[in-house]
Protein backbone atom coordinates (compact mmCIF):
# COMPACT_ATOMS: atom_id res chain seq x y z
CA UNK A 1 0.00 0.00 0.00
CA UNK A 2 1.28 2.99 -0.77
CA UNK A 3 0.21 6.80 1.06
CA UNK A 4 0.45 8.50 -2.40
CA UNK A 5 -2.11 6.31 -3.61
CA UNK A 6 -4.48 6.61 -0.53
CA UNK A 7 -4.74 10.16 -0.63
CA UNK A 8 -5.31 10.33 -4.33
CA UNK A 9 -8.19 8.14 -3.62
CA UNK A 10 -9.95 10.37 -1.44
CA UNK A 11 -8.96 13.41 -3.36
CA UNK A 12 -11.52 11.85 -6.21
CA UNK A 13 -14.31 11.22 -3.87
CA UNK A 14 -13.54 7.53 -3.51
CA UNK A 15 -13.71 5.28 -0.55
CA UNK A 16 -11.25 4.51 2.22
CA UNK A 17 -11.03 0.23 3.06
CA UNK A 18 -10.75 -1.01 6.40
CA UNK A 19 -7.57 -1.82 5.58
CA UNK A 20 -6.23 1.34 4.29
CA UNK A 21 -7.26 3.09 6.95
CA UNK A 22 -5.22 0.70 9.43
CA UNK A 23 -2.24 1.26 7.33
CA UNK A 24 -2.30 4.94 7.63
CA UNK A 25 -3.66 5.35 10.81
CA UNK A 26 -0.78 2.69 12.49
CA UNK A 27 1.64 4.04 10.28
CA UNK A 28 1.38 7.41 11.46
CA UNK A 29 1.12 6.60 14.79
CA UNK A 30 4.39 4.86 14.74
CA UNK A 31 6.15 7.93 12.39
CA UNK A 32 6.32 5.88 9.91
CA UNK A 33 4.25 8.29 7.93
CA UNK A 34 5.57 12.24 7.45
CA UNK A 35 3.04 14.79 8.30
CA UNK A 36 2.88 16.51 4.80
CA UNK A 37 1.17 13.53 3.60
CA UNK A 38 -1.76 12.83 6.78
CA UNK A 39 -2.11 16.76 6.19
CA UNK A 40 -3.14 16.30 2.65
CA UNK A 41 -5.00 13.07 3.54
CA UNK A 42 -7.06 15.66 6.32
CA UNK A 43 -7.64 18.17 3.81
CA UNK A 44 -9.05 15.62 1.70
CA UNK A 45 -11.50 13.99 3.94
CA UNK A 46 -12.18 17.78 5.04
CA UNK A 47 -13.29 18.35 1.27
CA UNK A 48 -14.98 14.92 -0.07
CA UNK A 49 -16.06 13.51 3.77
CA UNK A 50 -16.24 9.83 5.11
CA UNK A 51 -19.30 7.19 5.12
CA UNK A 52 -20.58 5.32 7.76
CA UNK A 53 -17.88 2.89 7.76
CA UNK A 54 -14.70 4.91 7.10
CA UNK A 55 -15.82 6.80 10.16
CA UNK A 56 -16.00 3.55 12.24
CA UNK A 57 -13.13 1.92 10.52
CA UNK A 58 -11.26 5.33 11.42
CA UNK A 59 -12.45 5.25 15.69
CA UNK A 60 -11.26 1.77 15.62
CA UNK A 61 -8.15 2.25 14.51
CA UNK A 62 -7.31 5.38 17.34
CA UNK A 63 -8.67 3.33 19.98
CA UNK A 64 -6.50 0.38 18.66
CA UNK A 65 -3.42 2.35 18.75
CA UNK A 66 -3.12 2.43 22.40
CA UNK A 67 -4.91 0.82 25.49
CA UNK A 68 -8.32 0.57 25.71
CA UNK A 69 -9.39 -0.08 29.75
CA UNK A 70 -10.68 -3.13 30.91
CA UNK A 71 -13.11 -2.53 33.26
CA UNK A 72 -14.67 -5.85 34.06
CA UNK A 73 -12.42 -5.32 37.40
CA UNK A 74 -15.28 -2.93 38.77
CA UNK A 75 -18.95 -4.63 39.11
CA UNK A 76 -22.54 -2.92 37.59
CA UNK A 77 -22.98 -1.06 34.45
CA UNK A 78 -20.24 1.18 34.36
CA UNK A 79 -20.99 4.97 32.70
CA UNK A 80 -19.44 7.59 31.21
CA UNK A 81 -20.58 11.15 30.34
CA UNK A 82 -18.52 13.70 27.43
CA UNK A 83 -19.08 17.36 26.90
CA UNK A 84 -17.73 18.28 23.34
CA UNK A 85 -17.00 21.60 25.35
CA UNK A 86 -19.06 25.07 26.53
CA UNK A 87 -18.41 27.80 28.63
CA UNK A 88 -19.28 27.58 32.77
CA UNK A 89 -19.88 24.44 31.92
CA UNK A 90 -19.79 21.91 35.40
CA UNK A 91 -22.09 19.81 34.88
CA UNK A 92 -19.82 17.01 35.73
CA UNK A 93 -19.11 18.37 38.92
CA UNK A 94 -22.69 17.88 39.79
CA UNK A 95 -23.71 15.22 37.25
CA UNK A 96 -21.14 12.51 39.12
CA UNK A 97 -21.72 12.70 42.33
CA UNK A 98 -25.51 12.56 41.80
CA UNK A 99 -25.38 9.23 39.40
CA UNK A 100 -22.67 7.23 42.21
CA UNK A 101 -25.30 8.34 44.84
CA UNK A 102 -27.59 5.99 43.43
CA UNK A 103 -24.77 3.48 43.16
CA UNK A 104 -24.49 3.97 39.39
CA UNK A 105 -20.50 3.15 38.89
CA UNK A 106 -19.04 6.53 37.30
CA UNK A 107 -15.73 5.51 35.50
CA UNK A 108 -14.66 9.15 33.64
CA UNK A 109 -11.87 10.19 31.90
CA UNK A 110 -11.58 13.79 31.53
CA UNK A 111 -9.01 16.36 29.88
CA UNK A 112 -8.13 19.51 31.08
CA UNK A 113 -9.25 22.91 29.54
CA UNK A 114 -7.86 24.62 25.99
CA UNK A 115 -8.82 27.73 24.46
CA UNK A 116 -12.15 29.20 26.12
CA UNK A 117 -13.67 26.42 27.30
CA UNK A 118 -12.44 24.91 30.55
CA UNK A 119 -11.95 21.54 31.83
CA UNK A 120 -13.27 19.32 34.47
CA UNK A 121 -9.54 18.72 35.94
CA UNK A 122 -8.43 22.35 36.51
CA UNK A 123 -12.13 22.34 38.25
CA UNK A 124 -11.19 19.63 40.63
CA UNK A 125 -7.16 20.87 41.52
CA UNK A 126 -9.46 23.97 42.91
CA UNK A 127 -9.28 21.50 46.06
CA UNK A 128 -5.85 21.38 47.34
CA UNK A 129 -3.91 18.06 47.15
CA UNK A 130 -6.74 16.85 44.16
CA UNK A 131 -5.13 15.11 42.00
CA UNK A 132 -6.61 12.92 38.79
CA UNK A 133 -3.20 10.99 38.02
CA UNK A 134 -4.58 7.73 39.20
CA UNK A 135 -3.15 3.95 38.41
CA UNK A 136 -5.44 2.30 37.07
CA UNK A 137 -5.92 0.07 40.08
CA UNK A 138 -6.74 3.00 42.01
CA UNK A 139 -9.31 4.29 39.55
CA UNK A 140 -11.06 0.63 39.39
CA UNK A 141 -10.72 0.35 43.14
CA UNK A 142 -12.32 4.10 43.92
CA UNK A 143 -15.21 2.88 41.66
CA UNK A 144 -15.69 -0.02 43.40
CA UNK A 145 -15.29 1.46 46.62
CA UNK A 146 -16.94 4.93 46.12
CA UNK A 147 -18.90 4.52 42.94
CA UNK A 148 -16.68 7.16 41.25
CA UNK A 149 -13.30 8.24 40.18
CA UNK A 150 -12.27 10.85 37.63
CA UNK A 151 -8.69 10.06 36.01
CA UNK A 152 -6.84 12.35 33.52
CA UNK A 153 -6.33 10.56 30.51
CA UNK A 154 -3.17 9.26 29.99
CA UNK A 155 -0.41 9.20 26.92
CA UNK A 156 -1.37 5.42 25.78
CA UNK A 157 -5.19 6.66 25.63
CA UNK A 158 -5.85 6.67 21.91
CA UNK A 159 -2.32 7.76 21.04
CA UNK A 160 -3.05 8.05 17.42
CA UNK A 161 -6.01 10.42 18.14
CA UNK A 162 -3.87 12.78 19.90
CA UNK A 163 -1.39 13.00 16.86
CA UNK A 164 -3.69 13.72 14.48
CA UNK A 165 -5.48 16.16 16.81
CA UNK A 166 -2.53 17.82 17.13
CA UNK A 167 -1.80 18.31 13.35
CA UNK A 168 -5.25 18.76 12.61
CA UNK A 169 -5.34 21.96 14.54
CA UNK A 170 -2.33 23.38 12.59
CA UNK A 171 -3.95 22.23 9.37
CA UNK A 172 -7.07 23.87 9.53
CA UNK A 173 -8.53 20.09 10.11
CA UNK A 174 -10.72 20.75 13.09
CA UNK A 175 -13.94 21.23 11.83
CA UNK A 176 -14.71 18.40 9.98
CA UNK A 177 -17.81 16.24 11.53
CA UNK A 178 -16.41 12.66 10.80
CA UNK A 179 -13.12 13.53 12.17
CA UNK A 180 -14.39 15.42 15.36
CA UNK A 181 -16.71 11.95 15.80
CA UNK A 182 -14.42 9.67 15.48
CA UNK A 183 -11.54 11.67 17.73
CA UNK A 184 -14.02 12.03 20.42
CA UNK A 185 -15.22 8.36 20.28
CA UNK A 186 -12.08 6.77 19.88
CA UNK A 187 -11.49 8.02 23.45
CA UNK A 188 -14.76 7.26 24.87
CA UNK A 189 -14.51 3.52 23.54
CA UNK A 190 -11.20 3.18 24.40
CA UNK A 191 -12.16 4.01 28.04
CA UNK A 192 -14.59 1.43 27.80
CA UNK A 193 -17.53 2.28 29.88
CA UNK A 194 -20.55 0.46 29.12
CA UNK A 195 -23.07 3.36 28.74
CA UNK A 196 -22.11 6.98 27.17
CA UNK A 197 -23.64 9.90 27.59
CA UNK A 198 -22.92 12.75 25.35
CA UNK A 199 -23.54 16.25 25.59
CA UNK A 200 -23.10 18.15 22.65
CA UNK A 201 -23.39 21.61 22.67
CA UNK A 202 -24.96 24.25 20.25
CA UNK A 203 -24.11 28.02 19.64
CA UNK A 204 -22.05 30.70 20.04
CA UNK A 205 -19.67 29.22 22.81
CA UNK A 206 -19.96 25.85 21.06
CA UNK A 207 -17.61 23.82 18.91
CA UNK A 208 -20.83 23.46 16.34
CA UNK A 209 -22.60 26.76 15.91
CA UNK A 210 -25.45 25.16 14.65
CA UNK A 211 -27.58 22.61 15.59
CA UNK A 212 -28.21 20.91 12.27
CA UNK A 213 -24.31 20.42 12.39
CA UNK A 214 -24.81 19.78 16.49
CA UNK A 215 -27.41 16.85 15.54
CA UNK A 216 -25.16 15.76 12.77
CA UNK A 217 -22.32 15.30 14.78
CA UNK A 218 -24.52 13.70 17.31
CA UNK A 219 -26.22 10.97 15.08
CA UNK A 220 -22.91 9.94 13.69
CA UNK A 221 -21.31 9.32 17.37
CA UNK A 222 -24.49 7.65 18.48
CA UNK A 223 -24.09 5.80 15.23
CA UNK A 224 -20.12 4.81 16.05
CA UNK A 225 -21.28 3.76 19.90
CA UNK A 226 -23.98 1.67 18.64
CA UNK A 227 -21.45 -0.38 16.03
CA UNK A 228 -19.11 -0.47 18.48
CA UNK A 229 -21.88 -2.31 21.22
CA UNK A 230 -22.57 0.58 23.62
CA UNK A 231 -25.47 1.86 24.85
CA UNK A 232 -25.12 5.58 23.98
CA UNK A 233 -27.29 8.48 23.36
CA UNK A 234 -26.59 12.31 23.01
CA UNK A 235 -28.34 15.17 24.00
CA UNK A 236 -28.01 18.49 22.54
CA UNK A 237 -27.84 21.47 24.81
CA UNK A 238 -27.66 25.13 24.28
CA UNK A 239 -24.41 27.00 24.73
CA UNK A 240 -25.54 30.44 23.47
CA UNK A 241 -24.85 31.85 26.30
CA UNK A 242 -22.67 30.65 29.51
CA UNK A 243 -24.00 27.66 31.42
CA UNK A 244 -25.32 28.99 34.86
CA UNK A 245 -24.12 31.96 36.20
CA UNK A 246 -20.47 31.10 36.75
CA UNK A 247 -17.56 31.17 34.46
CA UNK A 248 -13.56 29.91 35.87
CA UNK A 249 -12.35 27.04 37.78
CA UNK A 250 -13.24 28.24 41.91
CA UNK A 251 -16.05 30.50 40.82
CA UNK A 252 -17.79 27.43 39.13
CA UNK A 253 -16.67 24.76 41.68
CA UNK A 254 -18.86 27.59 44.08
CA UNK A 255 -21.72 27.34 41.63
CA UNK A 256 -21.29 23.36 41.54
CA UNK A 257 -21.44 23.12 45.36
CA UNK A 258 -24.49 25.19 45.78
CA UNK A 259 -26.22 23.22 43.07
CA UNK A 260 -25.33 19.84 45.04
CA UNK A 261 -27.58 22.02 48.12
CA UNK A 262 -30.44 22.24 45.60
CA UNK A 263 -29.06 25.70 44.71
CA UNK A 264 -28.32 25.63 41.38
CA UNK A 265 -29.34 27.78 38.64
CA UNK A 266 -32.38 26.79 36.52
CA UNK A 267 -30.42 26.44 32.93
CA UNK A 268 -28.01 24.79 34.30
CA UNK A 269 -29.85 22.29 36.41
CA UNK A 270 -32.00 21.36 33.25
CA UNK A 271 -28.79 20.52 31.53
CA UNK A 272 -28.08 18.26 34.73
CA UNK A 273 -31.42 16.36 34.60
CA UNK A 274 -31.26 16.08 31.22
CA UNK A 275 -28.32 14.31 30.63
CA UNK A 276 -28.80 12.75 34.20
CA UNK A 277 -32.15 11.21 33.63
CA UNK A 278 -29.88 9.76 29.67
CA UNK A 279 -27.62 7.93 32.45
CA UNK A 280 -29.95 6.40 34.80
CA UNK A 281 -32.04 4.84 31.76
CA UNK A 282 -29.04 3.45 30.65
CA UNK A 283 -27.83 1.90 33.78
CA UNK A 284 -31.27 0.42 34.46
CA UNK A 285 -32.17 1.78 37.61
CA UNK A 286 -35.29 3.79 36.14
CA UNK A 287 -37.91 2.65 33.64
CA UNK A 288 -39.25 5.88 32.09
CA UNK A 289 -37.70 9.58 32.01
CA UNK A 290 -39.91 10.84 34.69
CA UNK A 291 -38.71 8.19 37.65
CA UNK A 292 -35.39 8.83 36.58
CA UNK A 293 -35.42 12.47 37.43
CA UNK A 294 -37.16 11.82 40.88
CA UNK A 295 -34.60 9.29 41.54
CA UNK A 296 -31.94 12.51 40.40
CA UNK A 297 -34.03 14.63 42.47
CA UNK A 298 -33.70 12.58 45.84
CA UNK A 299 -29.82 12.97 45.58
CA UNK A 300 -29.90 16.54 45.98
CA UNK A 301 -33.13 16.55 48.41
CA UNK A 302 -31.44 13.86 50.91
CA UNK A 303 -28.06 15.48 50.26
CA UNK A 304 -26.29 12.83 49.63
CA UNK A 305 -25.02 13.88 45.92
CA UNK A 306 -23.27 16.68 48.20
CA UNK A 307 -21.94 13.93 50.57
CA UNK A 308 -20.64 11.83 47.26
CA UNK A 309 -18.92 15.13 46.24
CA UNK A 310 -16.91 14.97 49.33
CA UNK A 311 -16.12 11.60 49.56
CA UNK A 312 -15.14 11.97 45.95
CA UNK A 313 -12.97 14.95 46.59
CA UNK A 314 -10.91 13.23 49.57
CA UNK A 315 -10.37 9.89 47.94
CA UNK A 316 -8.40 11.76 45.40
CA UNK A 317 -6.16 13.37 47.85
CA UNK A 318 -8.15 16.55 47.79
CA UNK A 319 -9.25 18.90 51.21
CA UNK A 320 -13.25 17.76 51.45
CA UNK A 321 -13.58 20.87 54.04
CA UNK A 322 -14.34 23.11 51.11
CA UNK A 323 -17.27 21.04 50.04
CA UNK A 324 -18.51 22.46 52.93
CA UNK A 325 -16.83 25.23 53.18
CA UNK A 326 -16.27 26.79 49.78
CA UNK A 327 -16.29 30.34 51.12
CA UNK A 328 -12.73 29.10 51.40
CA UNK A 329 -12.28 28.67 47.58
CA UNK A 330 -9.68 31.21 46.01
CA UNK A 331 -11.30 34.29 44.69
CA UNK A 332 -9.68 37.19 42.17
CA UNK A 333 -8.29 40.49 44.41
CA UNK A 334 -9.78 42.93 42.36
CA UNK A 335 -13.40 42.72 41.44
CA UNK A 336 -15.22 44.66 38.82
CA UNK A 337 -18.11 45.28 38.21
CA UNK A 338 -20.00 45.90 34.72
CA UNK A 339 -22.70 48.47 34.62
CA UNK A 340 -25.74 48.23 32.62
CA UNK A 341 -26.67 51.44 30.17
CA UNK A 342 -29.70 49.97 28.80
CA UNK A 343 -33.16 49.54 29.57
CA UNK A 344 -35.13 46.34 27.99
CA UNK A 345 -34.29 42.21 28.45
CA UNK A 346 -30.77 40.61 27.88
CA UNK A 347 -31.36 38.86 24.22
CA UNK A 348 -28.27 37.03 23.78
CA UNK A 349 -25.01 36.25 25.91
CA UNK A 350 -22.17 35.68 23.56
CA UNK A 351 -20.54 32.40 25.61
CA UNK A 352 -17.20 33.01 23.59
CA UNK A 353 -16.71 36.47 24.39
CA UNK A 354 -17.93 35.25 28.02
CA UNK A 355 -14.84 32.29 27.68
CA UNK A 356 -12.64 34.37 26.01
CA UNK A 357 -12.69 36.89 28.98
CA UNK A 358 -11.80 34.43 31.48
CA UNK A 359 -8.60 33.08 29.44
CA UNK A 360 -7.48 36.39 29.22
CA UNK A 361 -7.63 36.77 33.55
CA UNK A 362 -5.70 33.59 33.32
CA UNK A 363 -8.52 31.36 34.03
CA UNK A 364 -7.75 29.46 31.11
CA UNK A 365 -4.88 27.98 28.78
CA UNK A 366 -3.62 29.62 25.22
CA UNK A 367 -1.11 26.76 25.12
CA UNK A 368 -1.24 22.98 26.84
CA UNK A 369 1.69 24.53 28.88
CA UNK A 370 -0.30 27.24 29.92
CA UNK A 371 -0.37 27.48 33.81
CA UNK A 372 -3.88 29.12 35.00
CA UNK A 373 -4.80 31.16 37.47
CA UNK A 374 -7.85 29.31 39.34
CA UNK A 375 -9.14 31.79 41.18
CA UNK A 376 -10.52 34.42 38.17
CA UNK A 377 -13.20 34.83 36.04
CA UNK A 378 -16.50 35.79 35.43
CA UNK A 379 -19.68 35.81 37.33
CA UNK A 380 -22.86 36.35 35.27
CA UNK A 381 -25.74 38.60 37.71
CA UNK A 382 -27.91 38.83 34.67
CA UNK A 383 -29.17 36.07 31.95
CA UNK A 384 -30.83 35.38 28.80
CA UNK A 385 -34.23 36.87 29.14
CA UNK A 386 -33.46 39.06 32.37
CA UNK A 387 -34.80 42.55 32.55
CA UNK A 388 -32.87 45.01 33.05
CA UNK A 389 -32.58 48.86 33.72
CA UNK A 390 -29.62 51.50 33.52
CA UNK A 391 -27.16 51.14 36.71
CA UNK A 392 -28.07 47.46 37.97
CA UNK A 393 -25.00 45.00 37.56
CA UNK A 394 -25.05 42.55 34.72
CA UNK A 395 -21.53 40.70 35.46
CA UNK A 396 -19.02 40.72 38.20
CA UNK A 397 -15.43 40.15 36.79
CA UNK A 398 -12.69 38.49 39.43
CA UNK A 399 -9.10 39.28 38.49
CA UNK A 400 -5.95 39.57 40.17
CA UNK A 401 -4.43 42.44 37.47
CA UNK A 402 -6.05 45.29 36.63
CA UNK A 403 -4.90 45.71 33.01
CA UNK A 404 -6.06 41.88 31.89
CA UNK A 405 -9.44 42.92 34.67
CA UNK A 406 -10.19 45.97 31.74
CA UNK A 407 -9.67 43.80 28.71
CA UNK A 408 -12.33 41.07 30.67
CA UNK A 409 -14.11 43.88 31.37
CA UNK A 410 -14.47 45.13 27.33
CA UNK A 411 -15.49 41.24 26.45
CA UNK A 412 -18.26 40.82 29.02
CA UNK A 413 -19.29 44.29 27.58
CA UNK A 414 -19.52 43.44 24.12
CA UNK A 415 -20.77 40.04 25.03
CA UNK A 416 -24.14 41.26 26.24
CA UNK A 417 -26.77 41.81 23.74
CA UNK A 418 -30.36 43.55 24.49
CA UNK A 419 -34.54 43.53 23.07
CA UNK A 420 -36.84 46.03 24.01
CA UNK A 421 -39.28 42.90 24.40
CA UNK A 422 -39.33 40.01 26.57
CA UNK A 423 -37.94 37.21 25.89
CA UNK A 424 -39.46 33.84 24.82
CA UNK A 425 -38.09 31.30 26.94
CA UNK A 426 -35.39 28.63 25.08
CA UNK A 427 -35.21 25.41 26.19
CA UNK A 428 -32.11 24.10 27.01
CA UNK A 429 -32.32 20.99 25.60
CA UNK A 430 -32.55 21.28 21.95
CA UNK A 431 -32.89 17.46 21.43
CA UNK A 432 -32.10 13.61 22.09
CA UNK A 433 -30.32 10.84 19.48
CA UNK A 434 -30.61 7.42 20.62
N1 LIG B 1 -12.69 17.21 20.72
C1 LIG B 1 -11.98 16.11 20.40
O1 LIG B 1 -11.61 15.34 21.26
N2 LIG B 1 -11.71 15.90 19.11
C2 LIG B 1 -12.10 16.72 18.12
O2 LIG B 1 -11.83 16.45 16.98
C3 LIG B 1 -12.83 17.86 18.46
C4 LIG B 1 -13.12 18.08 19.79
Amino acid sequence: MRMYDIINKKKHGEHFTKEEIQFWVEGYNRGQIPDYQVSALLMAICFQGMNEEETLALTLAMRDSGEVLDLSKITGIKVDKHSTGGVGDKTSLVLTPMIAALGIPVAKMSGRGLGHTGGTIDKLECFPGFTTELSEAQFYENVNQIKMAIMSQTANLAPADQKLYALRDVTATVDQISLIAASIMSKKLAANADAIVLDVKTGNGAFMKSEEDAFALAREMVRIGQNAGKQISAVITDMDQPLGAAVGNSLEVKEAILALNGLGPKDFMEVVYGLGTELVLAAGKAEHPEAAKELLRGTIQSKSALHKFAEFVKAQGGNMDLVYQPELLPVGRIQLQVLNTEVGYVSRILAEEIGLASLVLGGGRITKESKIDLSVGVLLNKKRGDRVQPGETLATVFANDMEKAKEAYGRVVRAYQFQDEPMVEIPMIKGIVR
